[in-house]
Order: structure tokens, then C-alpha cells, then sequence
């Protein structure tokens, strides 16, 4: 049922803020049976975390990596389960596996989840959206998102809601670790439960991104760029934008631009910029300088307060608060949003991206 909307996408899009809220339903305090029986002993006793997935999934991920290190203090790495499963890697008992599938039937994560146990990684987290999946019997502890089945092919409500898990996650190794204080867990519990309600603000800015829209589809390449983490935001955009409306997507880290892909900026190469109010913005700021005087045409997602304005060769649309750690769940509606938007202009079957299927089952 599609409920009044023309495509799943869309109407999943639209979903997310209740998808979160969903998935925060249980939600009372940070404890670590949120994500099983037993997972305090594990998270009590690693030392590490080493994230798998792929596809949209490896995004939220890497995100994650980026709240773990900063927040709980924990190294972490991250893998694209395809690649993990196929090179040899130096085990370490005490990391704590995580495997990050909406599906949980992803040949190459359950085959990745098979290589670390094998080889003696034992602690092993599922994130799943779905239950009766064999990823969840795979793994020792596992959290559920609860985004309801998604029907698109391009991720949408089960992305934001791993994030929500995985910054739960952050948070309970922070817990563990004496990283988080009453206070701050309050603090932190408030800005989860207010979310559903500022995803909505950002939902409301489809208008002006529709707009942005009519530019973007007439291009052949888009450039996104971002930073800290919101560079996996970045490359999440990119990914949209490449399975649905065909357009070839590309995402750099912004610090990267002078390495390379500065080269392929011209008034042809449209740039989409994850700009939210961070410290890092000024230096993204000076990135966007650089496309400027390439004659680059700058498409900046960015936060009230942020001093940015739209000129001539730059347009910006401002979300309505910054929002902290928290922040990447609110940028990517926009990025999806502008997909979506650039893919019903181009007309494509935006729900069965050609060549693709919904869950990955074989290599
Ligand atoms: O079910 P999974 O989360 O394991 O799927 C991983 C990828 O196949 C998936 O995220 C894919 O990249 C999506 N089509 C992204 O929109």
C-alpha cells in the first residue's frame, strides 16, 4: 500500500521519523541488554570494534566508527565485508564483531561474520531490521532496528534507523567504559527522543530540494563532498544518486579535493556539500572556495546560524538547528530527498533501479 505517495521510496523516506521513534520504543535508559542477554560480559571485555557491511549499510558503519572513537573511546575499524572475507587479517579475540545488514541475508556480511569466527572473533553483533534472519541466528548478540519492510531498493528508513542503533551502541560502550555520565546519557536520550521531530523540519525543506533537483538532472556527474562524519553521509548521497537516477556520483572527503578530483571541477560538475555547523565547517568552507574559483556550481546542505548565504554559483539550503553527534541522522533526508527528486525528474523506476536487487543473497 502506498499510502497517497507514488513510490515506496518516497513513502519510506517519509516513514523515518516514525521508523526511529519505533526503534527507540524500548528505549528507556542506555544499558547493554538493549542489545542482548550477555552483552555486558562481551562489551565489558573487548578492546576493539571491527565493523562489516556493504552497500549503504558500510555508510552507517562508518559512521559509527567516527561516533565509537570519539564518545567511547574504542578503536574501530571498519570493512567492507566483501573485502574482509577474501584477505587475510590479523585477529584479535577481544574485538567486538559487528555486522550491519538491514537484510541479514547478505552473502558477503554472513560470509565475512563466518571468516572472523573462524578465525577466533567470537563477539559478534548483529544490527538487522529483520528478526527471522540468518544473520541474527549468526551472531551472539544482535539489536533489531525497527524500520518496518522496506520495499525500495535504495536504503532509506533502514539506514537511519542503524545509525540510531549503532549510536546506541556508542553509547553503551561509552557507558561501560566510564565515558558517560548521567548527565550526559539524559542529554543524549532527550536528542534521540526529539529526532523523530527534527527529521520532520528537514523533511519539510522537499520544496526547496525539488528545486534543486531540475538543475542536478540535466548533469551527467555530481561531486559530493564532506567531512568528519559526515563524509560517509556524503558517500551515501552519492550512492542514492547513483542507483536511482543513473546520474554518476562521486564522494571525496573534502580535504581530498586538492588530491585529485579538483581536476574534474567545472561549471559541468555540479558539487553537493554536507555542510552542517560543526568545527569542521570552516574548513570545508575553504573547500567550497576552491570549487567556486573553478567555476563549480555549489549545492551546500548546511544549518541555520551557519553564516552561509546563497550567491551567485552557490545555493544553500539550511536545516533548522544543528544537532550535534547526532547530526548525520538529519542530513541524510536531504541527500535522499535530492535523489529522489533527480530520479523522478529523469523518469527511471526509482523503487527497481535497474541491475540491482533488493537483497544480495549471491556474490
Ligand atoms: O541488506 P543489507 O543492508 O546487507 O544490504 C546492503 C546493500 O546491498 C544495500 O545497502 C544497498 O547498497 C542499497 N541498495 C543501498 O541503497
Amino acid at each position: 500500500d502506498l499510502g497517497g505517495y507514488r513510490y515506496y521510496m518516497q513513502k519510506e523516506i517519509f516513514e523515518q521519523p516514525r521508523a526511529v521513534a519505533d526503534t527507540l520504543l524500548d528505549v528507556n535508559s542506555i544499558m547493554p541488554e538493549l542489545f542482548g542477554d550477555g552483552a555486558w560480559r562481551v562489551f565489558n571485555g573487548i578492546d576493539s570494534v571491527l565493523l562489516l557491511a556493504c552497500g549503504g549499510s558500510y555508510h552507517a558503519a562508518l559512521t559509527a566508527k567516527y561516533w565509537i572513537e570519539s564518545l567511547a573511546g574504542l578503536p574501530a575499524s571498519v570493512e567492507i565485508a566483501s573485502e574482509f572475507r577474501y584477505r587475510d587479517s590479523v585477529a584479535n579475540p577481544k574485538t567486538l564483531v559487528v555486522a550491519v545488514s538491514q537484510s541479514g541475508e547478505t552473502a558477503d556480511v554472513l560470509g565475512a561474520v563466518h571468516v572472523a569466527k573462524r578465525l577466533g572473533m567470537v563477539n559478534t553483533l548483529a544490527i538487522c531490521n529483520v528478526p527471522t534472519s540468518a544473520l541474527v541466528r549468526e551472531c551472539a548478540l544482535n539489536f533489531m532496528t525497527r524500520a518496518g519492510i522496506e520495499i525500495g531498493v535504495a536504503s532509506t528508513k533502514a539506514f537511519t534507523t542503524q545509525l540510531v542503533a549503532l549510536f546506541l551502541l556508542t553509547l553503551t560502550l561509552a557507558q561501560i567504559r566510564g565515558r558517560l555520565s548521567d548527565e550526559e546519557e539524559r542529554r543524549h536520550l532527550h536528542a534521540l527522543r526529539h529526532l523523530p521531530d527534527a527529521m520532520g523540519k528537514v523533511l519539510a525543506l522537499e520544496p526547496q530540494i525539488m528545486g534543486w533537483s531540475e538543475t542536478l538532472t540535466r548533469k551527467e556527474n555530481i561531486l559530493f563532498l564532506g567531512r568528519g562524519m559526515h563524509f560517509p553521509i556524503a558517500l551515501e548521497g552519492a550512492l542514492k544518486m547513483k542507483e536511482i537516477s543513473y546520474i554518476h556520483a562521486e564522494a571525496y572527503a573534502a580535504g581530498e579535493l586538492k588530491h585529485g578530483p579538483l581536476a574534474l571541477v567545472s561549471d559541468e560538475m555540479p558539487v553537493v556539500a554536507v555542510a552542517p555547523n560543526d568545527r569542521l565547517l570552516e574548513k570545508l568552507r575553504s573547500n567550497m572556495h576552491e570549487v567556486s574559483a573553478r567555476n563549480g556550481r555549489l549545492f551546500v546542505f548546511a544549518d541555520v546560524d551557519c553564516g552561509l548565504v546563497s550567491s551567485p554559483g552557490v545555493s544553500v539550503i539550511r536545516l533548522n538547528e544543528y544537532y550535534g553527534p547526532l547530526s548525520p541522522i538529519l542530513h541524510t533526508l536531504p541527500v535522499q530527498l535530492l535523489a529522489f527528486h533527480a530520479a523522478l525528474a529523469r523518469g527511471t523506476d526509482i523503487d527497481k533501479p535497474r541491475n540491482l536487487a533488493k537483497s544480495v543473497t549471491v556474490e
